[in-house]
């Protein structure tokens, strides 16, 4: 019978970062730095609304795009941070995390040969959908313009078939983030083309540096732009699973039948607790990102130190040092510093062929653990 699975389903490869992990299970005393989770627990109000929900009997399904107040709340919260307008009632979806905003909205806008431009490398969990939708992803290299997807690059891309570009800033694996000015070049490409972007800003609140910008803040492109975000990240809840999408009504009123089909709803326990996260405890993110910025410090000297090169991120908590000095490829840099060091971190080439000759780091780790992992680190490629 396995002949007549859906050969698009086949055809999808496990992700590199999980091929990674089920390597790395069978040693003992393994540092690892390959999480792309939060270390800290959800904060405390968040976890008694969550267990209110239940004492309260909350455990029933809420209307498809998820309770009203916790819209109303998700729309307060982009206004303010970023001065983002969606109106609850008819643009904004409550998701089963940022990876279903995802999954709708791309479903919602590709079909059969539609292309789908992604600046690389790039986080994995896309190109698995744009499969399925029978879309053809369209990875542009962006290695040599730190990481950005520049204008130039984007022009040479597009064809008449493009119906969608991903904008992912902050990045995962980079954590480079992008400026209004580089928003403004993309926007001046975009405007007039009927072209899609999905705007996936799950890091928006662990920003360092500067103030987070969406594109969807232009006023010609809002039309045009699902934004996507969640609280996975921002509020350290990535198991209750609560994601949004936010988009204009037309777009919304189509994800929302696709979501409709596909969960009915967000859990309605973690929907509670999403709204005490986006009112009382909208601020807690604050204390999270001074840590992570304390850490980015710590190991970007570490990295510059060993004579690693990389890009000083600016948001997300990860770090991506070229090893290509080193002449091995990332998957065996990364296999041989778990033999040899039981150190673990992501091969860069699990964010697509344009992410070999780097690593992934991730800094949602205590100081301890970093300061062990990186110790680790240096011992080895001083061996090298
Ligand atoms: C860029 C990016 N988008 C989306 C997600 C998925 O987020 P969620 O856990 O809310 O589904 C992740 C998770 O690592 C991510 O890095």
């Amino acid at each position: 019978m396995e002949h007549l699975i859906n050969p698009k389903v086949k055809n999808i490869q496990i992700s590199g970062i999980r091929q990674f992990s089920n390597y790395v299970s069978q040693f003992d005393h393994v540092i690892s730095l390959t999480l792309g989770q939060p270390d800290f627990p959800t904060p405390l109000p968040v976890k008694e609304a969550g267990i209110e929900a239940i004492e309260n009997n909350h455990t029933s399904y809420t209307h498809n795009a998820g309770l009203v107040e916790l819209r109303q709340a998700a729309s307060n919260f982009l206004q303010e941070k970023y001065g983002l307008m969606y109106q609850p009632e008819n643009e904004i979806i409550t998701t089963v995390g940022a990876s279903q905003a995802i999954n709708i909205a791309l479903k919602t806008i590709l079909e059969e040969g539609a292309e789908v431009i992604l600046p690389a490398p790039v986080y994995p969990g896309y190109e698995p959908i744009i499969q399925l939708c029978g879309a053809k992803p369209v990875f542009v290299d962006t290695t040599s313009t730190n990481f950005i997807l520049t204008k130039e690059a984007l022009e040479e891309a597009i064809t008449d078939k493009t119906r969608c570009v991903i904008l992912p800033y902050p990045s995962n694996p980079i954590g480079v983030t992008i400026t209004k000015e580089q928003l403004a070049d993309i926007a001046s490409v975009l405007e007039n083309k009927d072209i899609f972007v999905l705007s996936d800003e799950i890091y928006s609140e662990l920003v360092y540096d500067s103030q987070h910008i969406s594109i969807a803040s232009f006023p010609s492109m809002r039309h045009k732009t699902i934004v996507i975000n969640g609280l996975s990240k921002s509020h350290s809840m990535t198991g209750w699973r609560i994601g949004f999408t936010f988009a204009p009504a037309y777009l919304t009123e189509q994800m929302l039948k696709v979501h409709q089909y596909n969960v009915s709803c967000a859990s309605s326990i973690s929907q509670f607790a999403a709204l005490e996260a986006l009112t009382t405890s909208k601020n807690s993110p604050h204390a999270m990102r001074e840590a992570y910025k304390k850490r980015r410090d710590f190991m970007y000297s570490r990295l510059i130190e060993m004579g690693l090169e990389v890009v000083e991120p600016t948001g997300a908590f990860y770090m991506f040092p070229s090893i290509q000095k080193f002449g091995l490829s990332s998957f065996d840099f990364a296999k041989r510093l778990v033999e040899e060091q039981r150190l673990a971190v992501v091969p860069g080439s699990a964010f697509t062929s344009f992410g070999e000759g780097y690593i992934r780091l991730s800094y949602s780790y205590s100081m301890e653990m970093l300061e062990e992992g990186l110790n680790r680190l240096e011992k080895f490629v001083q061996g090298l």
